[in-house]
């Protein structure tokens, strides 16, 4: 696992090893690395630990996530997202590793709905942009395999927090009505992941919910499990200056149907994950 401290590298490693799974967790960090938590580095392109080992499956989630980071400094972050995750995917693959990317929505431009994984890409931010060329290559190797996905929704989504504290005192949030999102829990993630290194399947898969919700409907839902009054949620229009590059695609949605024909996915329904990631939230301590 490349990117073990991230959000979804740490929920695999938990799950895959309480499903009983022998897991390496990498880490960039010095001071956490020791025998199961080889170090890797993808900017440095050093990962020694790892050539010397023998891996079934790799999943890589580490790189620069943040979509603001990769516009503004699109080179340095392609040499870690495309140049690295190539780099090491091939080393892994020579050894007959199946190597599996995780991607993402901004692959499209989000005009179209549910694109297929053999429809054409379209990005439109460096982010995108980066994770159609690191696809290309992973999927140019042997064992090579992506899961594209949607936002993958957890409690510790920042605004759901922000939204909580002004509902629960009574002042008005402003979600955006034009920003969809198709929401994943972390479960549906993980068990994606699972299946995918389970079949040792290689190409392009894809796990969105089954449609697209609105960041107002997200909002809404959180409304009304506090108990506070909707017409507290007035939805806006997002500005103009999100709406180019940094705010993502309009619609999120994938076509699901290949991992749910041929691994069996249940196709994840937006409103139950949104309400699982508001009933998590709201049983936390408030910050
Ligand atoms: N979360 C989502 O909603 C979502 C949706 C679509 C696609 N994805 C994709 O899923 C993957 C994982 O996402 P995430 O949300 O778990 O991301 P994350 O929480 O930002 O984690 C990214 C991880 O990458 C590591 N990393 C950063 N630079 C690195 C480098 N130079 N070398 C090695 N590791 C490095 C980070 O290490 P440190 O912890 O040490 O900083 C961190 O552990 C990403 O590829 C992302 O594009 C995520």
């Amino acid at each position: 696992m490349v990117g073990s401290d991230g959000a979804i590298g740490a929920a695999l490693v938990r799950a895959l090893r309480a499903g009983g799974a022998s897991v390496h967790a990498g880490t960039r960090r010095p001071g956490l690395a020791g025998p199961e938590r080889p170090p890797v580095d993808l900017a440095a392109m050093d990962w020694p630990a790892l050539v010397r080992a023998s891996y079934a499956s790799a999943v890589i989630a580490g790189g620069v996530t943040g979509i603001a980071a990769c516009n503004a400094d699109p080179e340095g972050t392609w040499r870690i997202n495309v140049d690295g995750v190539a780099r090491l995917a091939e080393s892994l693959a020579g050894k007959g590793t199946q190597v599996i990317l995780l991607s993402t929505s901004h692959v499209f431009d989000g005009r179209r709905r549910f694109p297929g994984p053999s429809d054409p890409v379209s990005p439109t931010d460096a982010y995108g942009r980066q994770k159609v060329e690191a696809e290309r290559r992973i999927l140019a190797l042997p064992g090579g395999a992506v899961l594209r996905l949607a936002k993958v929704l957890t409690p510790d989504l920042p605004v759901l927090e922000s939204w909580r504290r002004d509902l629960l005192a009574g002042r008005a949030v402003s979600p955006f009505s034009d920003r969809c999102l198709a929401p994943v829990s972390m479960a549906q993630v993980c068990e994606a992941l699972d299946r995918m290194r389970r079949r040792r399947v290689t190409g392009i898969w894809q796990l969105s919910a089954g449609r697209d919700i609105s960041y107002a409907e997200l909002a809404t839902i959180l409304a009304d499990r506090l108990g506070a009054d909707r017409s507290l949620v007035r939805p806006g229009p997002q500005p103009d200056s999100m709406a180019e590059g940094t705010a993502g695609p309009r619609f999120t949605a994938f076509d699901v149907s290949r991992l749910s024909q041929e691994l069996g996915l249940p196709v994840p329904d937006p409103l139950k994950v949104a309400e699982e990631a508001v009933e998590a939230l709201v049983g936390r301590p408030r910050s």
